[in-house]
């Protein structure tokens, strides 16, 4: 057993991270086959000695080639995506997996996280106007509030409205924009804005990921039409 771990993590550091559409150090193909033969050859090795250590051994080695191509650029199909979501859930509930991947409900964490992150507007707009699901396939409904001037203050404006009214609050003193954005889409109740009753739902935080997260930001972020007043 200790001899599996050794060798896992001695993987882990031979496959280095991919960046998007560079060619990977140790994915060539002749370097494939290698690490294949190597996996290959482990596997017979244990299926000498003992049962139990050696389901354990195909279950981990399995994990591990699914790794490596992936590390190496294999992007899986729908197919395969769904095989591996109903492969997870013979393990955790749905609830645990979304929790697990969702982004909270705590700023300074949130924040943390969200640094190493670019966000794609595009995206993010899809995401708020219910184009494309978030976590668990939810619609966010962000737009069918949001463009309605009588439920919730308006898109338009949004980043400049943040700059120049909220922020200039006494107890908003010492935040960041990007602070004061992430609260009003997590915990909606920590600022209510005048005229409006509180009613942006708080469980966002469950609903999506970081990545999610910094998309929508950036998309609120490119809303910056000057305001004429409230
Ligand atoms: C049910 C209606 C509703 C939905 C859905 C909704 N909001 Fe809100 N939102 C509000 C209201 C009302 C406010 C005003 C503050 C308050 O009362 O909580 C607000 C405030 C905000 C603010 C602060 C705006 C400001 O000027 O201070 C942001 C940013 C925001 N919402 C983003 C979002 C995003 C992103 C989503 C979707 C993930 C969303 N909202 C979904 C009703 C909604």
């Amino acid at each position: 057993m200790a001899r599996i771990l050794l060798l896992m993590s001695l993987l882990m550091l031979t496959i280095p991270l991919r960046a998007q559409g560079e060619f990977v150090p140790g994915c060539s193909i002749d370097e494939l086959a290698q690490q294949q033969s190597t996996l290959a050859a482990f596997l017979t090795l244990e299926f000498a000695e003992d049962f139990d250590g050696s389901l354990a051994n195909m279950f981990r080695l399995g994990a591990l080639y699914k790794r490596m191509a992936l590390l190496c650029g294999y992007a899986p199909n729908d197919v395969e995506v769904n095989q591996l979501l109903e492969q997870a859930l013979m393990f955790v509930s749905l609830e645990d997996l979304i929790a697990a991947q969702s982004v909270g409900t705590d700023i300074q964490a949130i924040l943390l996280e969200l640094d190493g992150l670019y966000g794609d507007p595009l995206r993010g707009q899809s995401l708020y106007n219910g184009l494309e699901p978030a976590l668990g396939g939810t619609v966010l409904g962000c737009s069918s509030c949001h463009e309605n001037e009588a439920v919730a203050p308006l898109t338009a404006g949004t980043w400049t409205r943040i700059n120049d009214i909220r922020l200039a609050l006494p107890q908003y003193a010492d935040y960041s924009h990007r602070q004061f954005l992430i609260e009003s889409i997590v915990q909606p109740m920590a600022y209510i804005t005048p005229d409006y009753a509180g009613m942006m739902p708080e469980f966002y935080g469950g609903q999506l990921t970081p990545q999610q997260l910094a998309d929508l930001a950036a998309f609120l972020d490119s809303q910056d039409q000057l305001l004429d007043g409230e």
